[in-house]
This record gives structure tokens, C-alpha cells and sequence, in this order.
């Protein structure tokens, strides 16, 4: 499963970037408004980090022709920039037209599976279904999740599937064992994937053996 990070922070990029796991980078409104800054100026200083993985950057356009154009000019930062657009009738249509220009779109706010097919034939190379919103409502995100990855597959299609709003290491979990795509995580859970008790018990218990027969290690 590969993995993006879900942020607009440069520093936090930057460190997971240093890791070597990192795959790309979601952002949304919110998020860059979070770093005190406009998408196009940040989403180009993000997609020079990352080379030639993507970046989706979100339009504000709610009609197709606003959205077409804003896209557009989004897809010209970088040739890693993906076009972020959110899901509903309009954003089919310039789902359609950006694609057939080959750029490429990342269908967001899907909270069904019958949302994640419809981006999918409009010819998003990308639907980003919702996990913890739909849980904050009391209904399951991982069975929405489940069905889109399992319709997707079923008929073929090239659109990946990123598991979004994620909020804590299982939802990852469970994403890769559906066989998801890609997930998008926040920053803090992506430490919390690295971390186990049992990791840190176990290499203060190797040091303190070895110190007892060799002295201080370091
Ligand atoms: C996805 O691309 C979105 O940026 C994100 O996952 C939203 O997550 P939230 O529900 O935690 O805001």
C-alpha cells in the first residue's frame, strides 16, 4: 500500500520525506490555510520536495468551468500536480474534461461507494473516501471503504483509492488489509505506525546487558 501524508506542513513533509516510506502528499483547504498561506504557493514548494510524486492540490471552484480552469492553472505548478476536485454532478463533468487533457484528479469528499464508481467513469485517477468523518456519524467508514475498493477492483478500473481521514493507526490497518490503494495520513499517526512498547523494552534490555559485561555503550 503506498503512503501519503495528509498535511501542508513543510516540516512534517520533510521529516517523512527523510524516512524514505513517503509516496505522496494530500492537501486540502484547511490544511494550507492551517500553514497561513494560498494553495498554488505552497503545493509548488511541496511538489519540490517530492519530486515526481504527487501532490493533490484542491480547487475552490464549484462549477465545472470554474473548476476546469483552476485546474488547469494548478496543473502547471508541477508535472507531479494532481487536481483536487470535490465530489458532485459538476465535478463529473470536469472530472472528464481534465482527465482527457491528461490531467490527473483526485475526487474527494466520497462518503459512498456509488460516489467512488461515479468519479471512477468520470475518469478520476484518484477517489479519496472519507473513513473517520463517516465514523464521526456513527456509520462504519471501513465498510464504505471496503465496498469501493471491492467495486473498483471488481471492474478493472486504473482509479486508486486513497483512504482518507484517517485517524488512528487501525484505520491504516485495516485499509492495507482491504487491499486499498494508498491511505493519507496525518503526521502523528504516521509516528504512531513506527512505535511499540515492546520495541523500546527491548533495546533498553539489549543496552543494559551489554553494558553489564562491557560498560557504557555510548
Ligand atoms: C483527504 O484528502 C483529506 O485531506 C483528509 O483526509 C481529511 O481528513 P479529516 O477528516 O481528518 O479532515
Amino acid at each position: 500500500m503506498k503512503i501519503f501524508i495528509d498535511t501542508a506542513n513543510l516540516d512534517m513533509i520533510k521529516e517523512i520525506n527523510s524516512w524514505g516510506i513517503l509516496d505522496g502528499v494530500t492537501t486540502n483547504p484547511s490544511l494550507v490555510a492551517k500553514e497561513g498561506t494560498d494553495t498554488p504557493t505552497r503545493v509548488a514548494e511541496i511538489a519540490k520536495i517530492l519530486g515526481d510524486r504527487p501532490v493533490s492540490a484542491e480547487v475552490m471552484a464549484l462549477d465545472a468551468e470554474g473548476m476546469i480552469k483552476e485546474g488547469r492553472e494548478l496543473a502547471k505548478i508541477a508535472p507531479n500536480v494532481n487536481v483536487k476536485l470535490p465530489m458532485c454532478v459538476e465535478t463529473l463533468k470536469a472530472t472528464k474534461a481534465l482527465s482527457e487533457e491528461g490531467i490527473k484528479v483526485n475526487v474527494t469528499l466520497i462518503f459512498s461507494p456509488l460516489q467512488a464508481l461515479m468519479a471512477a467513469k468520470a475518469g478520476a485517477a484518484f477517489v479519496s473516501p472519507f473513513v473517520g468523518r463517516l465514523d464521526d456519524i456513527g456509520t462504519r467508514g471501513n465498510d464504505m471503504l471496503a465496498e469501493t475498493v471491492q467495486i473498483l477492483n471488481t471492474y478493472g478500473f486504473d482509479t486508486e483509492v486513497i483512504a482518507a481521514s484517517i485517524r488512528h493507526p487501525t484505520h491504516v490497518l485495516d485499509a492495507a488489509e482491504m487491499g486499498c490503494d494508498i491511505a493519507t495520513i496525518p503526521y502523528n499517526i504516521l509516528k504512531m505506525m513506527v512505535a511499540h512498547p515492546k520495541t523500546d523494552e527491548g533495546i533498553a534490555k539489549f543496552k543494559a546487558d551489554y553494558e553489564k559485561v562491557n560498560g557504557p555503550s555510548q
